[in-house]
C-alpha cells in the first residue's frame, strides 16, 4: 500500500469475545439466551422500560469490568504506526477500542456507556445503572432517558461518513462479525463493487456474507489480528524504508 492510503476496519462482537463479553449468535450468545424482540426494539422499551433498562444495565456493568485484549491493542497500534488513515467502524457497543487507544472510531450501533434523552436529544456519558427515575442532565426531564443503542428497526449512526469511507478505502478488514446484520453485512460487497480495495476477513470462522474476501485468516482474534497487523506494518516498512 502507498503511504497516505486509507484502511477501514469493521469489527463485531467476536473481537471482544476474549475480553469476556458475550457475542450474539455463537453458542450461548446473547440472542440464544434472550429474545431480542423483547429487549432490543423501541416497542419493547415502550412496553417494558424497566426490563430493557435492566438488560442494558447488566451489559454496561459487564463492559465496565472488561479489558481490551491483544486484538484491540493491535488495531490501536496499527492506527498510530500506519502512515495513512485508519478508521474503525464498530458494531460493538462496548468501549474496548477506546480503552485500547483507538481514536478514529465510529460506533454505528451506539454505546453502552451513553444514555440519550427522548425529550431533548441530549447524549450523556453514563456509568453504572440507569433507571426511570433518572433526570436528563441537559433538560432535567425525568424518565425520558434511553440507552444510546441502535435497536432493531432503527437507523445505524454515522452512515453518511461510513459510505464515504467505504468508497475511499484501499484496504477493508472485517474482524469478528458473523456478517448477518445489515447494513454492516453488506460493507464488504460494497467495497468489492468499487473494485479498488483489497478485502480481508479475520474471524473465528467464515462469516455468512456471500462475497468472498481476497484474504482470509481464521482463528481467535487475539492471535490472528496481532499477527496480521505485524505482517501489514512489516510490509509497509519494507516498501517505504
Ligand atoms: N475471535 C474471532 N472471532 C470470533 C471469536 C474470537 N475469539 N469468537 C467469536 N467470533 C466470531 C464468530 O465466529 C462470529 O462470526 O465473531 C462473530 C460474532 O457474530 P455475532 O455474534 O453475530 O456478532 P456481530 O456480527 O457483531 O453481530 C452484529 O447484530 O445483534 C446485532 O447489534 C447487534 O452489533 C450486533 C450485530
Amino acid at each position: 500500500m502507498r503511504s497516505g492510503e486509507r484502511i477501514v476496519i469493521l469489527t463485531g462482537a467476536g473481537i471482544s469475545a476474549e475480553s469476556g463479553l458475550e457475542t450474539y449468535r455463537d453458542g450461548g450468545g446473547l440472542w440464544e439466551k434472550y429474545d431480542l424482540m423483547e429487549l432490543a426494539t423501541l416497542e419493547a422499551f415502550a412496553a417494558r422500560p424497566d426490563v430493557v433498562l435492566d438488560f442494558y444495565n447488566m451489559r454496561r456493568r459487564a463492559a465496565e469490568k472488561a479489558q481490551p485484549n491483544a486484538a484491540h491493542l493491535a488495531l490501536a497500534r496499527l492506527e498510530s504506526a500506519f502512515d495513512g488513515q485508519v478508521d474503525i467502524i464498530t458494531q460493538n457497543v462496548d468501549g474496548l477500542h477506546e480503552a485500547a487507544g483507538s481514536r478514529n472510531l465510529w460506533h454505528m450501533h451506539g454505546c453502552l456507556n451513553q444514555m440519550r434523552c427522548m425529550a431533548c436529544g441530549g447524549v450523556h456519558d453514563w456509568a453504572g445503572n440507569a433507571t426511570r427515575q433518572d433526570k436528563c442532565p441537559t433538560c432535567g426531564e425525568i424518565g425520558r432517558l434511553r440507552p444510546h443503542i441502535v435497536w432493531f428497526g432503527e437507523m445505524p449512526h454515522h452512515m453518511p461518513e461510513i459510505q464515504m469511507m467505504l468508497a475511499q478505502c484501499d484496504l477493508f478488514i472485517s474482524i469478528g462479525t458473523s456478517g448477518t446484520v445489515y447494513p454492516a453485512a453488506g460493507f464488504a460487497a460494497a467495497v468489492q463493487e468499487q473494485g479498488r480495495a483489497q478485502t480481508v476477513e479475520l474471524n473465528l470462522e467464515p462469516s455468512q456474507g456471500n462475497s468472498p474476501f481476497d484474504i482470509q485468516y481464521y482463528g481467535p482474534a487475539t492471535e490472528i489480528v496481532p499477527h496480521y497487523v505485524n505482517q501489514l506494518l512489516r510490509s509497509e516498512r519494507e516498501k517505504h524504508g
